[in-house]
């Protein structure tokens, strides 16, 4: 049993340190300038964010550092802790994406957009570590993509806006390594903030820091250590299913501009007219989970936590019922959980079908929530979860050398 396995293991400097030197050789200097972008755990609104809907996901002080030395030959030389293989981009190529360059496919794609943007890139040494497990629906890919867009617009002084590094990291997403992903992962990696939550309108891009005040409660998000297997085929097919009914909603609501801004009141009155059990399921989820993100924003405006706690538990039920991107194992999890002592919500998070759960525990029942539900668990699945309670941080920046070694 993986009981309370930390995702920071501490020493980030000297792994970070040791790892760029190893990498990349001394050359009389090691690492001048560091970087942390976040992974995100999403509390609520999930399958929202691609019909313009909202979303309140919030930044993980757990994510990707970035140790970086300049040079001056249009180069840059990426490495990374635990993942092969190096690579090197030679800027005056055009920079493509190659199966065989597997992870270093993301930061690549970030160098892309800048020299598409115009920016002039003299070269760079580049050594990445990360603490999020990866495929775990904790975003460690928008993690590794703003990293890198923090890292290159402060070397080159290219002056982009956050907003717009975001922007960025989701076209790398959809167009380089070809992810139909919508927009919160990134944005919530970008404009995290410690100890809030991101309550953002996936449409206008509007949105708004929630105070996260817990109490006596814990985030802990329990990994199911499921594979996500055609996970991303099944997340296409939803998101055409959505665009199906939508399609025959607008026929009826012509002012509508996304499936985001179809409030409860006016899905009811148009639902008759979508015949099919398909399309109408997977709106009626949108439509309830719009208002539950609403909902739990308002209620830890409130410090009602209890209240935000019931709505992931319907959250999850919608998500396993009607949208059908649980799977056995988050079903088990869910199971599990619920029924645990101290927790008062509980619910799949990311994608789904495989990856983690967030759960709100009472402080003083985390391990044994964890005893319970890892046994139970495990009965049910044959598989054993991983326990990583955690905190939530600020969004993607560069860190100096003294808040690196708080990491630790
Ligand atoms: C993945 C995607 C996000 C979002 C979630 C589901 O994490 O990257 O854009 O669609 O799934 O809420």
């Amino acid at each position: 049993m993986n009981i309370a396995a930390s995702l920071n293991d501490g020493f980030q400097v000297t792994k970070l340190r040791k790892g760029f030197l190893q990498a990349f050789g001394s050359n009389g200097e090691g690492p001048t300038r560091f970087f942390f972008a976040p992974g995100r755990v999403n509390l609520i609104g999930e399958h929202t964010d691609y019909t313009g809907g909202f979303v309140l996901p919030a930044a993980l002080t757990n994510g990707t550092w970035a140790a970086v030395r300049e040079r001056d030959d249009r180069t840059v030389n990426l490495a990374s802790h635990g993942f092969l293989p190096q690579v090197v981009c030679a800027l005056e190529q055009e920079i493509v994406n190659r199966p065989e360059d597997g992870w270093a496919n993301y930061p690549k794609g970030i160098i892309k957009e800048f020299l598409d943007h115009g920016v002039d890139i003299p070269g760079f040494d580049i050594f990445f570590y990360g603490d999020i497990p990866n495929g775990a629906g904790l975003s460690s890919s928008a993690s590794l993509e703003l990293v890198t867009a923090v890292a290159l617009n402060a070397l080159t002084q290219a002056g982009l806006d956050m907003i717009t590094l975001i922007r960025l990291a989701q076209h790398v997403e959809n167009s380089f390594v070809g992810v139909n992903c919508g927009i919160m992962d990134q944005f919530a990696v970008g404009m995290g903030q410690k100890a809030a939550a991101l309550l953002l309108n996936c449409a206008t891009l509007a949105y708004r820091h929630i105070p996260l005040i817990l109490g006596e409660y814990r985030l802990v998000i329990t990994n199911s250590n499921k594979q996500r297997d055609l996970g991303e085929s099944k997340y296409n097919k939803r998101r055409r299913e959505c665009e199906e009914g939508f399609r025959i909603i607008k026929g009826y609501r012509p002012e509508l501009t996304c499936l985001g801004e179809l409030g409860l009141a006016e899905w009811l009155s148009v639902k008759e007219h979508l015949s099919s059990p398909l399309p109408t399921a997977r709106i009626e989820h949108v439509v309830r989970e719009n208002a539950r993100v609403l909902a739990s924003a308002k209620a830890l405006e409130n410090g009602d936590i209890r209240t935000f706690g019931q709505l992931m538990l319907e959250s999850h039920e919608s998500l396993r019922d009607l949208y059908e991107v649980t799977g056995p194992e988050l079903d088990a999890l869910y199971a599990a959980a619920s029924q645990a002592p101290g927790c008062i919500g509980t619910r799949m998070t990311g994608a789904g079908f495989g990856g983690c759960t967030v759960s709100l525990i009472k402080q003083d029942r985390v391990f044994a929530f964890q005893q319970t539900v890892a046994r139970d668990y495990q009965v049910r699945t044959g598989l054993r979860p991983s326990f990583y309670p955690v905190s939530v941080g600020d969004g993607a920046r560069e860190v100096n050398e003294e808040e690196l070694w708080r990491f630790s």
